[in-house]
């Protein structure tokens, strides 16, 4: 087995001695190669990469086409000889003496091994309270938009191990950082395992993640949405509640005209029959292909969700006319979150 290892890289020049040093020393009794991916660096990166090729097994790739971290690593894939594919920095926050631990997983079945931040055992190295604060918010973001990632907790590690198979064939078309996203929504696998390490200090020269990249990720998040068709969803669910809307109206409406209701409790069997054309809906329409509950736990959930919508925008609306928010304002600022929270609730729950 042949492992090859893909290094983008960017004015890395002062760690490449080191990094090649140590892969070479982990690597031991491992056939492996190094495919460096430099995008034509003002450091001139290539060129010592390029002389240190005669010391270690590496070979370079100097773009001048194209830029970017994650297009440089679908580079290095489509130049890779080996079995089994690592990806990681150049700067050595990434230690390539994990690298063995995420190769033995791949033997050991599983499909991706990712190296992880925050499973036990895992760490960051000095990030500042507010930069951890960024990096789980956005992980957080990224688990509850695609389903499908949910249960990997660093999806966003630059560093990882998988077997060609998983990529050999597949289209992928990432924005920005997030390449291993990319892979976990598009490639083809079955097992991912992630081992814990710790991300730590830049050895030399400066990162590239910036505000844009931030920018780039949502961007990325929210084409990965469309491509799962998880955006489909979020329209149909729109729709569907638009569709509640009249039912609740044209009941209350009728409720009170002609059977002669009290007009305050004529609204508790509209609403309620409101959430009942909704759910109808939704599992005949919205999520028709994620029936895994009986109807009467998806029932039971749905009504869960719509309480807990009700709640948040009760508790929204209270807090921001406390604050002296103008109180239609607050009203919709509820009503919106509320939204998300009863789509996310149903996707991740009643049709989960
Ligand atoms: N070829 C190429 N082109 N390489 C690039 C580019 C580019 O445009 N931009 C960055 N790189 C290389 C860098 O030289 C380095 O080897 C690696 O990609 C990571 O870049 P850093 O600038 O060090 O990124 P970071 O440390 O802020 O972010 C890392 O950690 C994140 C987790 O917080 C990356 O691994 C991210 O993918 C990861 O999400
Ligand atoms: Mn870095």
């Amino acid at each position: 087995m042949k492992v090859s290892i893909i290094v983008p890289t960017y004015n890395e020049r002062d760690n490449l001695e080191e990094l090649f040093g140590r892969i070479d020393k982990a690597m031991e009794g491992y056939d492996y190669e190094v495919i460096v991916v430099d995008d034509d660096s003002p450091d001139r990166t290539w060129e010592l990469a390029q002389r240190l090729s005669e010391r270690y097994p590496v070979k370079v790739i100097r773009r001048t086409d194209e830029k970017g971290l994650s297009s440089a690593v679908i580079r290095g894939f489509k130049e890779a000889s080996g079995d089994v594919f690592v990806v990681m920095d150049a700067d050595l926050q990434h230690p390539p003496e994990k690298i063995p631990e995420l190769v033995k997983a791949l033997e050991e079945g599983a499909d991706i091994a990712i190296a992880s931040r925050y499973v036990p055992g895992g760490k960051v190295e000095n990030w500042y309270w507010y930069r951890k604060l960024i990096s789980k918010a956005a992980i957080m973001i990224g688990r509850l938009a695609l389903p499908k990632i949910r249960g990997v907790k660093d999806p966003m590690s630059g560093f990882f191990a998988l077997k060609k198979e998983v990529v050999e064939g597949i289209e992928l078309n990432p924005i920005g950082f997030k390449i291993l996203m990319e892979i976990l929504i598009k490639g083809r696998y079955g097992k991912v395992v992630e081992v814990p390490f710790t991300f730590g200090l830049r050895k030399a020269g400066e990162s590239k993640l910036s505000g844009k990249t931030m920018i780039k990720y949502l961007k990325h998040v929210y084409r990965l949405m469309r491509w799962e068709g998880e955006l489909d969803r979020l329209i149909k669910f729109t729709l569907v509640g638009l569709s509640g809307v009249l039912v609740n109206e044209g009941f209350l409406w009728a409720f009170v005209n002609f059977l002669g209701w009290g007009k305050i409790l004529a609204n508790i069997p509209a609403t309620e029959l409101s959430i009942l054309n909704n759910f109808t809906w939704n599992d005949l329409w919205t999520f028709k292909d994620l029936k895994r509950k009986p109807l009467w736990r998806r029932l039971l959930d749905y009504h869960i969700a719509a309480l807990t919508g009700a709640f948040v925008q009760w508790v929204l609306y209270a807090g921001l006319v406390y604050l002296g928010l103008n109180y239609l304002g607050a009203n919709l600022f509820g009503i919106v979150v509320s939204f998300f929270v009863r789509f996310l609730f149903n996707r991740h729950v009643t049709w989960g």
